[in-house]
């Protein structure tokens, strides 16, 4: 049986989830892929640093201080990246590719900034780039929208892709408990990036909508264009009216067709509880692709952490030592020519929102808010009033679908209004149809 040999860079939650499941079922591994995989050599930040672990399991892997010597290496067949950040990693990814290694990696930064890069490098050399692990943890969505579907015309897709955010808001929502206490148990877990404004601030899921983006639609990635909104914006006040109006807020990322171009988009969303969606709570991630033979799709499973992304990274691992020693066939962004499809401008996006304007409670002041909307042809869906003793009380509103441009435009004069105080909360609603 042959040997493929893996040199892994960083041994943190990642790299070790993945050493201990190539340990754990190497018998069955070496039956799937006709091979016996070894990870020789690891490439760490901080050498003192107590890896018990490796020792009291029996792992061989020689621990190496030249990260560049380890990429190159004549006894590494494959590169894995489970350091994160965006360098040194894309200097030593592009080595290894150079030097004919193929590569896995679980940063997913790394592919939404610098995926063009080093797919082309990788087609140069004859060899491999595969990311399953960056983009909603062990659920194997990449292989679903590269292969599994690679029938359709992708119409839209939508997910919970950070786990970290929404075992936050699962945890607030359910529990009442305060955020950073959720957040800090988040990081002692492992789901948290480095730097865990990443995931609170929607720059983690706008890393995995834009690689989605372009494996759906054959566009390449465009980090620059997606609309990012993070979870901190969201209000205990306005989880209690979306439950009222029947819906749970969510942070989705959304990627979808239009006619006149391509919506690349994260944010908190108001979700019909209805949905199996609305129901994936913790840790839990779920994507839900449309495409137009198989209609709706929803994969779900853990969204982060040492097993889940382990298992993505092994799957990988697996597929490359199948291939071996030739590069696999499947295009990295699933499309062997990229189209250059406009990804729109945010302000010609369409939704349907959730307003909540503070307005003073007397007469007129909805009509005065019903005209401003009328006059931009935006059309209410629902409007939600409590009975109140107080002067200022908020007024809900559901929207139907509207031009985010003129959405905008209309919430200014609504905020302008002497009877209106503070800004206007808006949030996005998607009803998946
Ligand atoms: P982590 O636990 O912090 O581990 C990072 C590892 O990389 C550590 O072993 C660290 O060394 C090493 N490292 C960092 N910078 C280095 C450098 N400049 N030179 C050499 N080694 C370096 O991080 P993680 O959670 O495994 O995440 C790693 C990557 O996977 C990130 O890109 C992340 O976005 C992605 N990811 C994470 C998850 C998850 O659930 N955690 C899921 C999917 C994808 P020391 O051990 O010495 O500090
Ligand atoms: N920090 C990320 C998350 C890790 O919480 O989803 C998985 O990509």
């Amino acid at each position: 049986m042959k040997t493929v040999k893996v040199g892994v860079l960083g041994l943190g939650t990642v790299s070790r989830g993945a050493v201990e499941i190539l340990a754990t079922n190497a018998t069955e591994i070496s039956r799937r892929c006709g091979a016996d995989i070894q990870v020789t050599h690891a490439v760490v930040r901080d050498q003192s640093k107590a890896r018990a672990y490796l020792d009291e399991q029996g792992y061989s892997i020689t621990l190496m201080d030249d990260a560049s010597a380890l990429v190159t290496h004549a006894d590494v067949d494959i590169v894995c990246e489970a350091m994160g950040g965006m360098e040194p990693a894309r200097t030593l990814l592009l080595q290894a590719l150079s030097a004919g290694k193929h590569v896995v990696t679980a940063n997913k930064a790394l592919i939404a900034l610098h995926g063009n890069e080093l797919f082309q490098c990788a087609r140069d050399n004859k060899v491999s780039v595969l990311f399953e692990p960056a983009v909603a943890g062990g659920i194997p969505i990449i292989k679903a929208v590269r292969e599994g579907l690679a029938a359709n015309r992708i119409e839209s897709l939508a997910g919970i892709i950070n786990g970290t955010g929404n075992f936050i808001l699962s945890e607030m929502s359910s529990k009442g408990r305060e955020f950073a206490e959720v957040l800090a148990e988040a990081q002692a877990l492992g789901y948290a990036e480095a730097d865990p404004s990443f995931d609170v601030d929607g720059i983690d899921a706008a890393h995995k909508i834009t690689i989605l983006a372009s494996m759906a639609f054959g566009i390449p990635l465009q980090f620059e264009r997606t609309l990012i909104e993070g979870i901190s914006s969201i209000d205990k006040l306005d989880v209690g009216y979306a439950a009222e109006l029947g819906y749970v807020i969510k942070h989705l990322g959304v990627a979808r067709r239009r006619d006149e171009g391509i919506e690349v988009r994260v944010h908190p969303t108001l979700i019909p509880s209805d949905k199996l969606i609305a129901n994936v709570n913790g840790v839990l991630n779920a994507v839900l692709v449309q495409g137009d033979a198989v209609g709706s799709t929803l994969y779900s499973g853990a969204g982060a952490g040492g097993g889940a992304t382990g298992s993505a990274v092994v799957a990988d691992i697996i597929d490359i030592a199948r291939a071996m020693p030739g590069a696999l066939a499947v295009p990295p962004l699933a499309f062997e020519d990229l189209e250059a499809t406009p990804v729109l401008e945010a302000s010609d996006y369409r939704c349907r929102y959730y307003l909540r304007a503070q307005v003073q409670d007397r007469p007129g002041v909805i009509a005065e808010i019903s005209r401003i909307l009328g006059d931009a042809g935006i059309s209410i869906q629902a409007l939600l009033q409590h009975p109140s003793e107080d002067k200022m009380v908020p007024v809900v509103l559901l929207t139907g679908a509207v031009r985010e441009g003129d959405l905008a435009q209309a919430l200014a004069r609504i905020a302008a209004l002497d009877v209106v105080s503070g800004t206007p909360v808006r949030l996005r609603v998607e009803h998946f149809d």
